[in-house]
């Protein structure tokens, strides 16, 4: 399985509809390493309020009191996550989908936390003003079962709606729906997944989640992902960021191949995007200053 990519109708289905669901993608030490690297960062941001712009916070809808929804660069924060970036099946998917110019670009992990989990209203990840001719995508890594309680819900086929449509849609619901069954009613999908499934969902695709009391934990890692030549045509970031993240890449080939956790025998992707987006190279033994580089010091001004 892990040499081969999504298939022409999984393709199709995801132009279609704006999402996917790839079962178990992440098995054994690979899955247990990540869900344990993840738990460490989300007991370090559960414990207390973090003074680091990485950690965020939402309003408990039970408490009141600041509790954690998202950890940021969870890249630079573990080397399994680093690893991770290097996987081929779902590289060589992202290829298929987006092009072999593809630079990763968000990597986040956004959680529900046991007793009180913050509400993630509808919405569009982004608009379409920096959305060229290939679709962007986020991969959605599942570390935990999201059941009806935890789970995203998705409007499929909204990635094909117009800017009314999608701001009819919000105006009536975004506010109004906050429960289970206010998500339910709308008639949208709730994507169920189990720990190591995979989702692969269009930042043009309306999706939320509704605010939960359930006793169980939720953890979705989303890799998002974005064609270079689209990126340097319409932002949000500056040239300049796509050779940096062309070298995260490659340097996260590199400690997948490396990665004790990992199965040997795995046939590694290789990265061969096409000019003029060919000239970045990792030195051998080269290391990395960093894998964080701040979205924010890099917009467009
Ligand atoms: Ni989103």
């Amino acid at each position: 399985m892990l040499d081969t990519s999504i298939t022409a109708e999984q393709v199709e289905f995801f132009e279609q509809n704006g999402y996917l669901v790839v079962p178990d993608l992440l098995l054994g030490s690979e899955l247990a390493e990540v869900q344990r690297e993840m738990l460490a960062l989300t007991e370090y941001g559960a414990a207390e309020v973090r003074d680091d712009p990485d950690y965020a916070y939402g309003t408990g809808h039970v408490s009141g009191d600041k509790v954690l929804k998202r950890v940021e660069y969870v890249i630079d924060k573990s080397d399994a996550m680093k690893a991770l970036l290097g996987h081929p099946f779902v590289l060589r998917s992202v290829e298929r989908l987006q092009g072999a110019d593809f630079v990763p670009t968000w990597d986040s992990m956004v959680l529900k936390l046991p007793g009180e989990g913050i509400i993630v209203p509808w919405h569009r990840d982004a608009g379409v003003g920096c959305v060229g001719d290939t679709p962007i995508f986020n991969v959605d890594f599942y570390l935990d079962e999201a059941d009806e309680d935890t789970c995203v819900w998705v409007i499929p086929g909204s990635n094909h709606w117009s800017q009314e449509q999608v701001d009819e849609f919000l105006a009536a619901r975004k506010d109004a729906d906050v429960t289970l069954a206010d998500f339910r009613a709308t008639g949208a999908v709730p994507a169920l997944m189990m720990p190591g499934d995979v989702l692969f969902h269009n930042i043009l695709v309306l999706h939320g989640s509704p605010a939960n009391a359930s006793s169980k934990l939720r953890r979705v890692v989303y890799y998002e992902f974005r064609s270079a030549h689209v990126e340097e045509a319409l932002g949000p970031h500056t040239p300049d960021y796509i050779p940096l993240k062309q070298k995260v890449l490659l340097k996260c080939l590199d400690h997948r191949k490396t990665a004790n956790h990992i199965l040997p025998g795995e046939k590694p992707f290789v990265y061969s995007p096409h000019p003029p987006y060919d000239t970045v190279r990792l030195g051998s033994g080269e290391e990395l200053p960093t894998y964080r580089y701040a979205h924010s010091d890099y917009w467009r001004a």
